[in-house]
């Protein structure tokens, strides 16, 4: 097999570059900009011929503010078909529009379905890490292309194991236990799941239990997003309020929408760590290793 070729538009040059070093991938550079009324102009470069034709192609952007980047990345796969692709996988290590998967008030767009048919038919694959999978068992019930999940699971036990001196593992609502009970499992370290109920974006309650028995643990809050951070500073101001060690806080993709980083490093955490699925200050578990060799794996399987 031809060695697969990599594109990317939105990713940081310093991870494309290290996903180029664990593979073998060709790179192929598009050249890509907006017209003054916001309408996208892309062009592959190369010798399409021989860099494209014929070729396994990886789309790698992850989805954090998808509305800005849909698009463009649509239209890049369509080009790439008509170069003659063999096919155009899409890895995105965040994958965006996966938490309104009900349709929860009379009127309101099931949001997660209709992203799922438009990538479906824009692309031949996907991988992506820990999508928000709540309310559905697993992606196949809403895209119809063949799909892989990297789970950044054993990659964050690794990283409490070797910097967190005893830990209790802390998810904020019962939709975390999937992530936290598993971390907790490789880790063979003990965990709570909180009760959380949201009536808004950035307004968020927690029933806490008693924490007594842990006061000489190192409190590890575990969520696979982080957006406003609401969830985790109302867990974070409690475990402080009850006098326990200062918590660190752990994201498996960390978006920080608006202020919230800062507004997450004044509630009194003691560490502010994710993963690099969305590119940030914080991103401390590298998982390119793990997604290069599962893309490998599903290109020669
Ligand atoms: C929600 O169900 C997720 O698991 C996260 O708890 C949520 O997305 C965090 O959002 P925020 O940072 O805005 O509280």
């Amino acid at each position: 097999m031809k060695r697969p070729v990599l594109v990317s538009l939105f990713t940081p040059e310093d991870q494309l570059s290290q996903l180029q070093m664990l593979g073998p991938y060709d790179r192929v550079e598009v050249n890509y900009h907006m017209f003054p009324d916001e309408e996208t102009y892309l062009q592959i470069q190369g010798d399409i011929s021989k860099d494209i034709k014929g070729r396994e192609v990886i789309i790698f952007d992850s989805l954090n503010q998808p509305n800005s980047k849909f698009l463009q990345l649509v239209f890049l796969a369509e080009t790439l078909m008509e170069c003659g692709a063999k096919r155009v996988g899409l890895v995105c290590p965040y994958l965006a529009y996966m938490r309104q998967d009900k349709r929860f008030k009379s009127g309101e767009g099931v949001t997660s379905t209709y992203f799922a048919k438009l990538i479906s038919s824009s692309f031949d694959w996907l991988m992506t890490v820990d999508p928000h999978l709540h309310r559905l068992a697993s992606l196949d019930e809403i895209y119809s292309i063949p799909s892989c999940v990297i789970n950044a699971g054993p990659s964050i036990a690794t990283w409490v194991r070797e910097h967190v001196s005893k830990p209790l593992l802390i998810g904020p609502d019962a939709e975390s236990e999937q992530w936290v009970s598993n971390i907790a499992k490789l880790s063979n370290v003990p965990y709570i799941i909180l009760e959380k109920i949201r009536r808004g974006d950035q307004d968020v309650s927690i029933k806490f239990p008693d924490f007594s028995p842990y006061f000489d643990h190192t409190p590890v809050v575990i969520d696979d997003i982080i957006s406003t951070a609401s969830t985790m500073i109302k867990t974070v101001t409690h475990l402080n309020m009850q006098q326990m060690k200062k918590p660190i806080c752990i994201g498996v993709h960390g978006i920080f929408a608006k202020d919230a980083y800062l507004s997450l490093l004044k509630s009194g955490v003691a560490n502010v760590i994710t993963c690099n699925t969305i590119s940030h200050k914080t991103n401390n578990i590298n998982l390119l290793p793990t997604l290069s060799e599962a893309i490998l794996k599903m290109l020669t399987a």
